[in-house]
Parts: C-alpha cells; sequence; structure tokens
C-alpha cells in the first residue's frame, strides 16, 4: 500500500482517494488544509487520516506520494517541496503555470533521483485515449478538430461580480489552462509538436481566457483547439485521415468513440471506469511501487513539452497571470 497525502479538499480530491481506494493500492494517511474543520470533514468523507494545517508537519508525516489539487498557482511550489521532503509527486493539470517553473521542478528532482512526479492528466489513462494513439501509428493523420468547452459552475459566481479562483490571473485560471491543456495534451500526445502555435481567445474582464482557438500547424496539417469555459459545446471532436475519419465527444471525456469512412461506421469505444480517475490512480501506484523509471521518463518528457507549448499559446495570446517570470 502506498501511504498517501492530500493537498486541497475539493470534491475533485474526493475523487481522487475514491479512485486510489478502488485501485486497493494506497492508504489514505494525512490531508493538509489551510483550515482543521476542512480536513477533519473531508477525513469523515473519506478515511480516516492525520490532518494537517501546516505544509511542514504534512511533509515530515510517513505519506509516500503526495497528490496536489490545490488552485494552478500552487501547483509547480508545492511539487518542489515535496520532491524536497522526499514524496513522489501526483500533481493536477496544469502541472506548472509558466514553463520556467519545469526547471525549478528538474532541479529538485535532479536532487532526489528516486523521486517520480506525474501530472494528473487523467485522460491520457482513458483506454480510449491510447486506441487514437494506436490508429494514428499506421494511419496518415490530413487534420484534426478537438474540443473541449464546457459552461463553468463558478462562471455564475464570476458574472455576479466574486473572483472564483478559476477565473482569477492570481491563480493562474481561465480556459487554456483549465481545460485547453487536455487539448493540448492530446495534439501533443497524438501528433508531436506542432511547427507553430497560436491561440486566439476570448478575454474576461479578470484577465483570463474565457475561450478561446487555438490553431497548431504541423507543415503538411492543421490541428484546430476550441476550448472554453463560458458555453457548452456539443460538437464532437475529430481526426483527419484524409476520407476517413475518427470522431468522439472530447479528448477531455470520452463517451463515444467511432471510425468514419466512406462505406461505414464502426465503433471503437472501449470501456472505462465510472470514476474517470480510476486508470490513472492505478497506473500510478503500479509505476511507484515498481519503481517504473521509464513510465516516469516518457510521461516527463510529455508534460515538458506540452507545457512549452502550453506557455507558447500563452504567449501568442498576450495572457498574463500574476505569478508569471518578470
Ligand atoms: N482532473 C480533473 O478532472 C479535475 C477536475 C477539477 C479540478 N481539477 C484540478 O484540481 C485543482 C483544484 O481545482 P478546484 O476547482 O478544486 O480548485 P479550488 O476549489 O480553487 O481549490 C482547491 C483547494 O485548494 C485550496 N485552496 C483554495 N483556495 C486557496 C488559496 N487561495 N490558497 C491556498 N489554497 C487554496 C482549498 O483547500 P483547503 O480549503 O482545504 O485549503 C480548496 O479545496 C485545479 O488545479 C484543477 O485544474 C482537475
Amino acid at each position: 500500500m502506498l501511504k498517501l497525502g492530500i493537498i486541497g479538499t475539493n470534491w475533485i480530491s474526493r475523487q481522487f482517494v475514491e479512485a486510489a481506494a478502488a485501485s486497493g493500492q494506497y492508504q489514505l494517511t494525512a490531508v493538509y488544509s489551510r483550515r482543521e474543520a476542512t480536513a477533519q470533514a473531508f477525513i469523515a468523507k473519506t478515511q480516516p487520516a492525520a490532518a494537517y494545517t501546516s505544509m511542514a508537519a504534512f511533509l515530515a508525516s510517513d505519506c509516500e506520494v503526495v497528490y496536489i489539487a490545490s488552485p494552478n498557482s500552487l501547483h509547480a511550489q508545492q511539487a518542489a517541496a515535496a520532491i524536497q521532503a522526499d514524496k513522489h509527486v501526483l500533481v493536477e493539470k496544469p502541472l506548472v503555470t509558466h514553463p520556467q517553473q519545469l526547471q525549478v521542478l528538474n532541479d529538485a528532482l535532479a536532487k532526489h533521483p528516486q523521486v517520480m512526479v506525474f501530472e494528473a492528466a487523467r485522460h491520457l489513462y482513458d483506454p480510449n485515449f491510447q486506441v487514437v494513439a494506436d490508429y494514428l501509428k499506421t494511419h496518415q493523420v490530413t487534420g484534426a478538430s478537438l474540443g473541449y468547452m464546457k459552461y463553468s459552475s463558478r462562471y455564475d459566481a464570476y458574472l455576479a461580480g466574486k473572483q472564483p479562483n478559476i477565473f482569477s490571473p492570481q491563480f493562474a485560471g481561465g480556459a487554456l489552462m483549465d481545460l485547453g491543456i487536455y487539448l493540448v495534451y492530446a495534439a501533443v500526445a497524438w501528433f508531436g509538436m506542432p511547427q507553430k502555435a497560436v491561440y486566439l481567445p476570448q478575454m474576461l474582464a479578470s484577465g483570463v481566457d474565457g475561450d478561446g482557438v487555438a490553431q497548431l500547424d504541423y507543415g503538411a496539417f492543421d490541428v484546430v483547439l476550441r476550448m472554453g469555459k463560458t458555453s457548452n459545446s456539443t460538437a464532437q471532436s475529430e481526426v483527419y485521415f484524409g476520407p476517413d475519419t475518427i470522431a468522439f465527444d472530447s479528448p477531455g471525456e470520452f463517451t463515444a468513440l467511432r471510425l468514419q469512412t466512406p462505406k461505414q461506421s464502426t465503433d471503437l469505444w472501449q470501456y472505462h471506469a465510472a470514476n474517470p480517475m480510476a486508470e490513472e490512480a492505478a497506473y500510478f501506484a503500479q509505476a511507484l511501487r515498481h519503481n517504473n523509471r521509464a513510465a516516469f521518463s516518457q510521461q516527463w518528457a510529455l508534460a515538458q513539452n506540452v507545457h512549452a507549448l502550453m506557455g507558447e499559446l500563452r504567449q501568442s495570446a498576450g495572457i498574463h497571470f500574476d505569478d508569471d517570470p518578470e
């Protein structure tokens, strides 16, 4: 059993603890919250564990792996602190909010070479994600249109004059950071790094992007990404292979996956667990328990490319966060 510590006590942490429990490979031992009562309420709803309001004490506890689901702007510094405390790290997307923060993490990893860090990009571990990747190995791609647009439950609060973290540049919020990253992950994992990339966002008055379109130029083909938190999209995502098309709802949430040729339509959808974090929780546990450095190296290299491209897209749109380097 991997002793699990949690940072952040919102519903997503509870969902991860449930996925971790279902894998049978983790035991919750430590919960960090800014408030004791919040930590205790989280523990009451999940599993028995020690509550901490001091980060230093939490990191000095005997947990072996830390799952971080705090506001985006805190991920890199909390991940670095966990690495320095010799904990493995599972950090919610986005791993970093500026590509320069990758260096801080790489420096920490160089000093703690036994530690592994995984970004919790849950869709990578959905079997349907791999179906597309496998199809691409033997078929010539000619383009793609990928979308993930969901009206955020917090947008109403934003419109009412509040500033939820996810709509704030102080916490590195916005559509690209929150949902766009799923699309950027899919594009980089499936097609590699583009030659050029540009992001055209609709900016909110708060200073983050409410929605937007990115174009990735791969030379021989284009990939268009449509992301947003202020509207609901029902458009399907597609990867093109000349006359044939693989169509699915979104790389962020596969509930359908079909291959459409001029002659026939074939269902390619693979069963995935009801808890969307189940597959990643099991994958991370396997990698950590068997010291699978190859899995770590592969996913770490992918994450670094993803965040280089995220940085390029953000720079092309002139989106600035409060914590950006000068
Ligand atoms: N993989 C997925 O499907 C998925 C889904 C949703 C969210 N996420 C990711 O999970 C992360 C958290 O998202 P969220 O919507 O839960 O964020 P959030 O509600 O803004 O904050 C998450 C937790 O961080 C702590 N926190 C809140 N404000 C803080 C502040 N000002 N300073 C320090 N800590 C603060 C709170 O825990 P305490 O009060 O206990 O300190 C809170 O429960 C994000 O990075 C997001 O991208 C992933």
